[in-house]
């Protein structure tokens, strides 16, 4: 139940992401953080993000790119109808989402809502995963952060803080 909750939740905020009429890089780009905003009023720690940058490297770089910056043209759909990997520093969409659905798009890819993002459910333990996202949010600007922080706070599940 839970799980259909998610996916259906998942579908539903990429879909409104896609719909959005606001261009989000063009608010965001200047506030984008540089690599390593400072962990104290986040819910990882320093630990998660230095766990989290191999791991990126090794698993999500090849699409999301060195420094999560993703392609440029992400809202642009190649011949086939499918999006190219975005942005995961905060210019565009992911800081829309809440943890719960950040960690099932990582879990399941983008299969659940016709995406190509592979899983990673099978490769990749809990731990690894918010590692990872402990990395791509030390991207994010205080200012994307704090939106992120007060949506999730607001959403069904809210954070649950590993730390
Ligand atoms: C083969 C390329 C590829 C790899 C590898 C990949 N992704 Fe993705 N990712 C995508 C694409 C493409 C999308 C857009 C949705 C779709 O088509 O599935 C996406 C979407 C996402 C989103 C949703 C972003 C948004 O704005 O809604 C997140 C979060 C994400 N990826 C994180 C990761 C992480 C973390 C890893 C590594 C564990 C990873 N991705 C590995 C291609 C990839």
């Amino acid at each position: 139940m839970r799980r259909t909750i998610w996916l259906v939740a998942a579908g539903i905020t990429l879909a409104a992401c896609e719909q959005s009429q606001e261009d989000p890089k063009a608010r965001w780009t200047d506030s984008a953080a540089p690599a390593s905003a400072p962990v104290e009023r986040r819910w990882y720690t320093q630990d998660q993000v230095m766990a989290g940058a191999p791991l990126y490297r090794e698993n999500c770089a090849t699409c999301h790119k060195e420094n999560a910056e993703g392609t440029p043209d992400w809202k642009t759909r190649d011949a086939n109808g499918r999006l190219p990997p975005p942005p995961l520093n905060g210019t565009a969409h992911a800081w829309h989402h809440p943890m719960d659905i950040l960690r099932s798009v990582v879990k399941r890819g983008g299969a659940p809502v016709g995406g190509t993002m592979p899983a990673f459910g099978e490769k990749l333990d809990e731990a690894q995963i918010d590692a990872i996202l402990a990395w791509v949010q030390s991207h994010w600007s205080d200012e994307v952060y704090k939106i992120w922080y007060e949506r999730d706070l607001a959403s069904s599940t809210g954070l649950q803080s590993t730390r």
